[in-house]
């Protein structure tokens, strides 16, 4: 007897593609602006008088197109990718799914448009102004509604610890922005805090920390989960500790703010819960990266000639040293010589060029081939090289950071046996200054590799095709 032939049901991958190739060219286009900005502290005349390039307005713009540009494309890309394979079905409300894509590239074109011009409403990270706050709240519900649909409507019974992560990432982000961003609109581009001194300090970061713990820790440890057993091709470690891994951070994470605040009107107590949650935090912290790092146990051998999963590993080793230096920079003491220097913007380009930017590349090598129809990217080479340019820009970029501010640490609080100080700030500007330019040189290696990853995406997407992935028909284990 004839069987009627049914045409399976394919995944929802178009968005995936978008957001992937976004996330490739918003990672060149801030990295770029990085890179302007590193050689401005350098060399100042290079605002060249205008003010639209002047640093103060492009320092938003690169923080805001690296971690909500790049890191967001490709933390939606990859998230969409991962619930529906993990669930084995399609995008719940795939229409939504596109608006959200084309809502948020919008948010992004606006924070291009308005950053330079020198709107914004001054809290850090959360810079944009109140109608594209809307417009970004909006995309965000809709993203939820995409994802935690997509999970409610899945064949699987388990939820796989990958989307744990990226749900968490989902809800605390919503939280934080619709918080923080609460305020009173006096014109179309201008608005006022809702909450006013220490209180609006103390919003802000709740939102600044967390933004740092959902947005680019959880979400891309949902990737690590996926991706390193994915490319390693053996199961996660242990899943047990990724379990306690996932409510050990998210429960810890919140708590740890005020350590951006160490020596203000903050009240002491506040100050001193926010250090013992930091240092509670390199646990849960340490634990997810030794379950990514052992996933690899009997696999070792790859690394020696998988570039992707090296990219995939080191990202890795790049978050265990972040959040063991974090802890170590929230306790009072130490954060007394470390604020205000360019320790801190060592840290957090350990973390935001060595563990989010290095995962988001590996998981972008493993998704672009697969995306359109390749087996491949089209050269391993370039890859390869691609690895070893960020890398050793990392290292040039976060050791010249480190002396820097030590060195400025030190030389703001020596004092003289009379009490005078002992070097005047000039001084410490002038002793920064080769700290500088090695950081632009370790920033050009970097944006370098990613010009080459955007060159080896283009050639890879020109020889390809969309390709549609079938979801299966019979419920496997995801
Ligand atoms: C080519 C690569 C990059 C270069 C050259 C670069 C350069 C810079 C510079 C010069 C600053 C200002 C530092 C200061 O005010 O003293 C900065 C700030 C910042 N960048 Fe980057 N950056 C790069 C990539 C990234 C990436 C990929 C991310 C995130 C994923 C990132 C996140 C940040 C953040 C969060 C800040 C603010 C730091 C703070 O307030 O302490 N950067 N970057
Ligand atoms: C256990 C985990 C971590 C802890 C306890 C921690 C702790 C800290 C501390 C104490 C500061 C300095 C605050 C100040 O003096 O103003 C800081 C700054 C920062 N950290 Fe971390 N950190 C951790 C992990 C990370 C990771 C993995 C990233 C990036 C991916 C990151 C990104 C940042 C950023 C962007 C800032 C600068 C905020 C600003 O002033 O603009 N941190 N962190």
């Amino acid at each position: 007897m004839n069987q009627p032939s049914v045409t399976p049901a394919s995944y929802s991958d178009t968005v995936v593609r978008q957001f992937s190739l976004m996330a490739v060219v918003w990672g060149v286009v801030g990295m770029l602006v990085g890179v302007f900005i590193a050689a401005q502290l350098a060399w100042p005349e290079l605002n060249f008088g205008i003010p639209w390039l002047s640093y103060g307005r492009l320092r938003p713009l690169h923080t805001n197109a690296v971690i909500f540009a790049f890191g967001g494309s490709a933390l939606i890309a990859t998230s969409y990718w991962v619930v529906q394979r993990t669930s084995q079905v399609t995008l719940f409300a795939p229409k939504l799914a596109s608006f959200t894509f084309w809502g948020y590239q919008a948010v992004i074109v606006a924070a291009a448009i308005s950053l330079p011009l020198g709107y914004t409403s001054g809290k850090e990270y959360a810079e944009l102004e109140w109608p594209i706050d809307i417009l970004l709240a909006l995309v965000w519900v809709a993203y939820a509604i995409v994802f935690f649909g997509t999970i409610g409507t899945r064949k699987v019974k388990h939820i796989y610890v990958a989307n744990w992560f990226y749900g968490s990432f989902i809800i605390a982000v919503a939280l934080l922005h619709i918080v923080n961003s609460a305020a009173l609109p006096t014109g179309l581009m201008k608005s006022y805090s809702a909450y006013a001194g220490v209180q609006d300090a103390m919003v802000q970061w709740w939102y600044g920390h967390n933004a740092v713990g959902f947005f680019l820790t959880a979400g891309f440890l949902g990737m690590m989960y996926y991706f390193i057993p994915k490319q390693a091709e053996r199961p996660v470690y242990s899943y047990r500790l990724s379990i306690v891994h996932f409510w050990a951070l998210i429960f810890t994470y919140m708590w740890a703010g005020p350590h951006h605040l160490h020596y203000t009107a903050l009240p002491d107590w506040t100050q001193s819960v926010g250090m013992i949650f930091s240092l509670i935090l390199l646990a849960p912290s340490w634990g997810g990266m030794i379950n990514g790092i052992m996933t690899l146990s009997g696999a070792w051998h790859k690394l020696r000639d998988d570039p992707v999963l090296r990219f995939l590993i080191v990202s890795l080793s790049f978050y265990g040293m972040s959040t063991f230096e974090g802890p170590m920079m929230s306790i009072k003491t130490v954060n007394a010589l470390s604020h205000y220097t360019d320790w801190t913007v060592g840290h957090v380009h350990s973390g935001a060029l060595g563990w989010v930017g290095l995962i988001s590349m590996g998981s972008l090598y493993y998704l672009i081939p697969r995306l359109f129809g390749q087996k491949k990217m089209y050269s391993v080479k370039a890859i390869e090289v691609h690895f070893w340019t960020a890398t050793i820009g990392i290292v040039l970029y976060i050791a010249a950071m480190w002396i820097a501010g030590v060195m400025q640490g030190l030389m703001w609080r020596a004092i003289n046996g009379d009490g005078t100080l002992t070097y005047t700030f000039v001084e410490s500007v002038k002793a920064t200054y080769p700290f500088y330019v090695i950081r632009v040189l370790g920033g050009l290696l970097y944006l370098g590799g990613m010009i080459l990853m955007a060159w080896n995406t283009w050639m890879t997407v020109a020889n390809g095709r969309a390709v549609r992935f079938s979801v299966p028909a019979a419920v496997a284990h995801a």
